[in-house]
């Protein structure tokens, strides 16, 4: 089986048809050609196939936002890659490192791009890197998006330092790499779940864990870190965005990082200013960041990425809905088999 998963013709995971390749593409200048070996799920991915992302992007779209794979041929100048190297694309090609570019989010693979839930994929060599020797190509696939994003929340953006506190909610992959790499990091994660029966595998982590399967945990988390966390990971969006504003201290930092729970939120803006909250948007995250990441799991080779559960990629609509009933932690990885 070589070939593409492609939304055709309308939204919606029953709308994802595998195409078959009659050949390899041909890399172009500048360009490497990569056979994927293993992929990973975001939620984003999910939002992508379904249209709430972007209802208004061209169809048809590949998804897949991650992915590791070998070099199999070099386009015309290309130099310091060969064959049989193993690869991994930044999610973001378009943004090496500094600052946010405005166009970035047109560079995002799985939409706009076309993503990586294929055979082959050919992309510029300078948004390929070497992924660390240590991890299988399951672990490396489970990175660009959802641990790139925990790392620039809690360090480029948030300035994380030791013994600090931070709020994370859920159990997904953003989640629970931000447990990990806090706790890497000196400081002290709590972590809230809708789920009691998540709870122990959380805590092995080394999250303080809050069980609230409908809300009302923002105080609980203000009282429990005595006066609130300095800063929140915040995935739920509307639905959570209230109860980060309770958990946070004065002078906290809230990552706006995601729209699980809802896009369009209310917010006080009394109790942001009342108490000098700051709220810093995050877009996943620059090569710098990718290869930042990469340097901080080679130097703590035991942090390894929480897999929850395995798919083949011939059964991408499964473990799409497999996703969505979020009864997995971590991350799901499709096998390209
Ligand atoms: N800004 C960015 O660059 C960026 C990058 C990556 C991800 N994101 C966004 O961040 C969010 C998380 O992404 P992800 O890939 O880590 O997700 P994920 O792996 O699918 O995480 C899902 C987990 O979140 C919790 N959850 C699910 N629905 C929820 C709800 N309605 N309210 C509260 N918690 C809920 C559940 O944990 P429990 O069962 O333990 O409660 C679930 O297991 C998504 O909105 C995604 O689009 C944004």
């Amino acid at each position: 089986m070589v070939g593409r998963w492609q939304v055709e013709g309308a939204w919606g995971v029953d709308q994802l048809r595998w195409v078959e390749d009659a050949a390899p593409p041909e890399p172009g200048p500048g360009e490497v050609r990569l056979r994927l070996t293993a992929m990973s799920l975001n939620f984003r991915d999910l939002l992508m196939v379904t249209g709430r992302y972007n209802p208004s992007q061209p169809l048809p779209l590949v998804p897949g936002s991650d992915g590791v794979g070998v070099v199999e041929a070099l386009g015309p100048g290309v130099a310091g890659w060969s064959v049989g190297e193993r690869a991994t694309p930044l999610f973001c090609v378009g943004w090496p490192g500094g600052r946010l570019p405005a166009d970035a989010p047109r560079h995002a693979l799985g939409g706009p791009l076309p993503g990586l839930l294929q055979t082959w994929r050919c992309l510029p060599a300078a948004a390929l890197l070497r992924p660390p020797a240590h991890l299988s190509d399951a672990e490396v696939a489970t990175l660009p998006c959802a641990a790139v994003t925990a790392w620039r929340a809690l360090f480029t953006e948030g300035g994380l330092r030791p013994g600090q506190q931070v709020l994370v909610i859920g159990t997904g992959g953003v989640s629970l790499f931000a447990t990990q790499l806090a706790v890497m990091a000196g400081a002290r994660p709590i972590l809230v779940t809708r789920r009691p029966e998540k709870a122990a595998a959380a805590a092995a982590l080394g999250a303080e864990v809050i069980v609230a399967p409908s809300g009302g945990w923002g105080r609980e988390v203000r009282a429990r870190s005595g006066g609130g966390v300095d800063l929140v990971v915040e995935v739920g969006g509307a639905g959570t965005l209230s109860e980060s504003l309770a958990a946070a201290r004065p002078g906290g930092t809230i990552a706006i990082i995601g729209v699980l729970d809802g896009m369009d939120a209310h917010l006080s803006l009394i109790a942001v200013l009342m108490r000098g909250l700051r709220l810093q948007g995050v877009f996943v995250g620059s090569g710098e960041d990718h290869a930042a990441l990469h340097a901080a799991l080679r130097a703590h080779p035991t942090l390894r990425p929480v897999i929850g559960g395995h798919h083949p990629l011939s059964a991408l609509p499964e473990a799409l809905r497999a996703l969505e009933r979020a009864e997995h932690l971590g991350k799901l990885v499709i096998e390209a088999g």
